[in-house]
């Protein structure tokens, strides 16, 4: 028996994008063969430049996106098909938190009416009891009786972000998936959700996938952390391992770019050449043309997801040629 919520096996999804002004379509690998799992009660955070394949693979998580290959196993069963009635039960315990709370809520319904809303849906309970149950969540996002019959314009940021977050946690669901969720917040702001988030994870034992470009938020909130490079994870492991000692030089470069308490500063490494295009794969190990390692070998062989003597999985022939060379900092 195993204790993860959530498992997405060898999932893959293309799109066809069009090339040029007349261009034919051309398929692009958004995610290539994904696997990971989210643990009961702990955070596995994604992360990698933007368009690495991070917010598909969230939505292939919650099964509103569908992989082209692949499995996503939600509590030890596949997920069912989208809008079918087992699939919408299963939803209501996995929930998505976006970016932009402002989009997310509608802008002519009084903030209580939205976190009720989902109760009223399922037809919970009386009509008092659901509004005293979306009153109790607000409350526990930290927003009062004034705050519950605003608009969400007359909120901030934060308090708007607060409201999804009710909203989402109103059907007490076991899993959240957010997507950036902090990254349209103030940086004052940013710190307060998140550890509302923490703390909700803490009293609730919710589990999390955490999408996030940010290693600071991440470092902060995650347990676990998979690393993206154009769709395909190239380091995956416990996020104080990868964030100390790197062993990808991908994921060296992303944490040499953020200062840390306690820790010698690194020197900031500056990747060359163009930032990732899934229009234009290049051959082998899709990094090699930015690598500062890259051996021959890495233009012509994908190096497989796999593990190292300490636990952690990574994409790179140089890690696995030479783990003891791997840069400890601590
Ligand atoms: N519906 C779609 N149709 C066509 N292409 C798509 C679609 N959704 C995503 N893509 C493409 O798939 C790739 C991965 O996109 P995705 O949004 O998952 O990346 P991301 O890591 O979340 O990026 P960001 O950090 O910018 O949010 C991108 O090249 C994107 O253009
Ligand atoms: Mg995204």
């Amino acid at each position: 028996m195993t204790d993860n919520i959530l498992e997405l096996h060898g999932v893959s999804r293309s799109y066809a994008m069009r090339r040029g002004l007349f261009g034919h379509k051309i398929p692009i690998r958004a995610v290539d063969d994904v696997s990971l799992s989210v643990t009961e009660g702990r955070t596995l955070a994604l992360v990698g430049e933007s368009g690495s394949g991070k917010s598909t693979t969230g939505r292939i998580a919650l099964g509103l996106e569908r992989p082209n290959g692949g499995r996503v196993i939600f509590r030890g069963a596949d997920l069912p098909p989208v809008d079918t009635l087992p699939w919408r039960r299963m939803r209501a315990q996995m929930q998505m938190i976006y970016q932009d709370p402002l989009a997310a809520l509608d802008r002519r319904l009084a903030i209580v009416d939205q976190v009720q809303g989902p109760l009223d849906v399922h037809d919970v309970g009386s009509v008092s009891e659901r509004r005293q149950k979306a009153l109790a969540i607000l409350d526990a996002v930290g927003l009062n009786a004034s705050h519950a019959s605003s608009l969400p314009h007359e909120l901030s940021g934060g308090q708007r972000q607060r409201a999804v977050l009710a909203r989402a946690l109103v059907t007490e669901p076991l899993l959240l998936v957010c997507d950036e969720p902090v990254s349209a917040l103030d940086v004052s702001i940013q710190a307060q959700v998140v550890n509302l988030l923490m703390d909700l994870q803490q009293d609730l034992g919710l589990s999390l996938l955490f999408i996030s470009h940010d290693l600071k938020v991440v470092r902060h909130v995650s347990h676990d952390m998979a690393v993206m490079y154009l769709g395909r994870i190239v380091e995956y492991g416990e996020t104080n391992l990868l964030l100390s000692q790197p062993a990808h030089p991908y994921t060296e470069a992303l944490v040499s770019a953020v200062p840390a308490a306690g820790r010698r500063t690194r020197q900031r490494i500056l990747l060359k050449g163009e930032p990732p295009n899934p229009a234009a794969r290049p051959s082998g190990c899709t990094f090699h043309p930015r690598c500062p390692v890259a051996r021959p070998v890495c233009a012509s062989v994908c190096p497989p997801l796999a593990t190292l003597p300490d636990g952690r999985k990574v994409a790179c022939h140089a890690a696995h040629a030479n783990p003891l060379s791997m840069k400890g900092e601590n």
